[in-house]
Formats: structure tokens, sequence, C-alpha cells
């Protein structure tokens, strides 16, 4: 036989517990994957380090997701559509991608060597 002082614990705990999980879940959506920092892409024209958390930040350029992410609203790896066999291959499209934007927005570099580093 439960004592009322035991009811009430339980009952304060479970309320506890529920207000803890509604901030977690307000807090840190579900829907927003883990941003990268920093991404190596390795080709036959060298590897390319972009700095993908720069690129993203306020205190870099702050550019917003769906800018590069087109497909949805949740941020995909471009590698899950982008392979070498689909219809707008991966390194095509990656590589348009970067060196369009610093072209049109005249800002970031466009010389192959800025990005390609052969060793
Ligand atoms: C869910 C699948 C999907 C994802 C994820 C995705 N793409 Fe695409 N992408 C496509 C499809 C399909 C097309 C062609 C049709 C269109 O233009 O919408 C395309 C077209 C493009 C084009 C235009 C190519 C051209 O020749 O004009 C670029 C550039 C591009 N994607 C880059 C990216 C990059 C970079 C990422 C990651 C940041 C990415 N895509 C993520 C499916 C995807
Ligand atoms: C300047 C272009 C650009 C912007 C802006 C951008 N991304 Fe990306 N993102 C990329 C590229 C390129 C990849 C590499 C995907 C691959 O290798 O298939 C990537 C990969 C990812 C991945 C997959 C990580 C992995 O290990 O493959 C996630 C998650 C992601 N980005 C989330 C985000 C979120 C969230 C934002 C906004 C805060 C954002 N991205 C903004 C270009 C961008
Ligand atoms: C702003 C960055 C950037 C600049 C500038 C740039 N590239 Fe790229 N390039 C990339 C990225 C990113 C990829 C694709 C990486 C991947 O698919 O994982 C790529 C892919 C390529 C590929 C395909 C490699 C393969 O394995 O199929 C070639 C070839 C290439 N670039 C040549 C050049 C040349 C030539 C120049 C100068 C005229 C240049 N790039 C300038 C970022 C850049
Ligand atoms: C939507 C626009 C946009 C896209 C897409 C983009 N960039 Fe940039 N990038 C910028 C801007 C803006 C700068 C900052 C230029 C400055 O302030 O000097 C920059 C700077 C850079 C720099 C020089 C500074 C640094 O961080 O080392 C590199 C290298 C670079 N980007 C690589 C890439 C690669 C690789 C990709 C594709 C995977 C890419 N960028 C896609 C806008 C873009």
């Amino acid at each position: 036989m439960t004592s009322k002082n035991e009811q009430m614990l339980a009952f304060a705990l479970a309320a506890v517990l529920l207000i803890i999980g509604v901030v977690c879940y307000a807090a840190f959506p579900v829907k927003t994957p883990e941003e990268p920092v920093r991404l190596m892409f390795k080709t036959t024209a060298g590897s390319i380090l972009f700095d993908h958390k720069t690129h993203t930040s306020d205190a870099g350029y702050a550019i917003a997701c769906d800018d590069c992410h087109h497909e949805g609203d949740e941020p995909t790896a471009c590698g899950e559509c982008h392979e070498a066999d689909s219809d707008v291959k991966r390194p095509d499209a990656f590589h348009k991608q970067c060196k369009d934007c610093h072209e049109d927005s005249e800002a970031g570099p466009v010389e192959c060597s800025a990005c390609h580093v052969m060793k």
C-alpha cells in the first residue's frame, strides 16, 4: 500500500521529467542534423578542404543552409543523390556550385589552386 507522500513524490517526479523532456525537445529540434565543421573531398584533381562552418556561421560568411542544400528542408549529404552515376554527377555539381557562387558574389577564390591541392 502506498502512502500519500510516496504518491506525491511520484507525481512530482513525473512532472519534472515531462518538463525536461519538453525543454530538450524544443532546444534541440530533431529536424536539424549535425552540421559538419570541415569536409575533405578527394578527387582526381587533388584534395579540396571545405570549411563548412565558416561558410554558415554569422562570424563567417553567413550563408543559409538552403542556398546550397536545395532538395527539401532537411540538409542531406549531397553525395546521397549526386553520385558518379547520377544525372547530375557529383564532382561536376559540387565544383559548379562552389565556383559559381564565388564568381557571382565576387567573394571567395576562383583560381583552381585555391581549392584543389595536388600532392
Ligand atoms: C535529394 C537529392 C539531392 C540532394 C541531397 C542534393 N541534390 Fe543537387 N540536384 C538534385 C537533382 C535531382 C538535380 C537536378 C534537377 C534540379 O536541378 O533540381 C540537382 C541539381 C544540382 C545542381 C545543378 C547542376 C547543373 O548542372 O545545373 C547543383 C549545382 C547541385 N545539384 C548541387 C548540390 C549540392 C552541392 C548539394 C549538397 C549541398 C546537393 N546538390 C544536394 C538532387 C539532389
Ligand atoms: C556553401 C554551401 C553549404 C552551406 C551554406 C551549407 N552546406 Fe551543408 N554541406 C555542403 C556540402 C558541399 C556538403 C558535403 C556533402 C557530401 O559530401 O555529400 C555538406 C554536407 C552537410 C551535411 C552532411 C555531413 C556529412 O558528413 O556528409 C549536413 C548534415 C549539412 N551539410 C548540414 C548543413 C546545415 C544544417 C547548414 C546550415 C546551417 C548547411 N549544411 C549549410 C554545403 C553547404
Ligand atoms: C571554390 C572551389 C573550387 C575551385 C575554385 C575550383 N574547383 Fe574544381 N572542384 C571543386 C569541388 C568541391 C569538386 C568536387 C569534389 C567532390 O566531388 O567530392 C571539384 C571537382 C573538380 C574536378 C573533377 C575531379 C574528379 O575526380 O572528377 C575537376 C577536373 C576540377 N574540379 C578542376 C578544376 C579546375 C581546372 C579549376 C580552375 C579552373 C577548378 N577545378 C576550380 C572545387 C573547386
Ligand atoms: C553560396 C555561396 C558560396 C558557396 C556555394 C561556396 N562558397 Fe566558398 N566562399 C563564399 C564566400 C562569401 C567566401 C568569403 C570570401 C571572403 O570573404 O573573402 C568564401 C570563401 C571560400 C574560401 C576561402 C576562405 C576559406 O574559407 O578558406 C574557400 C577555400 C572556399 N570558399 C571554398 C569553397 C568550396 C570548396 C565550396 C563548395 C563545396 C564553396 N566554397 C562554396 C561563398 C560560397
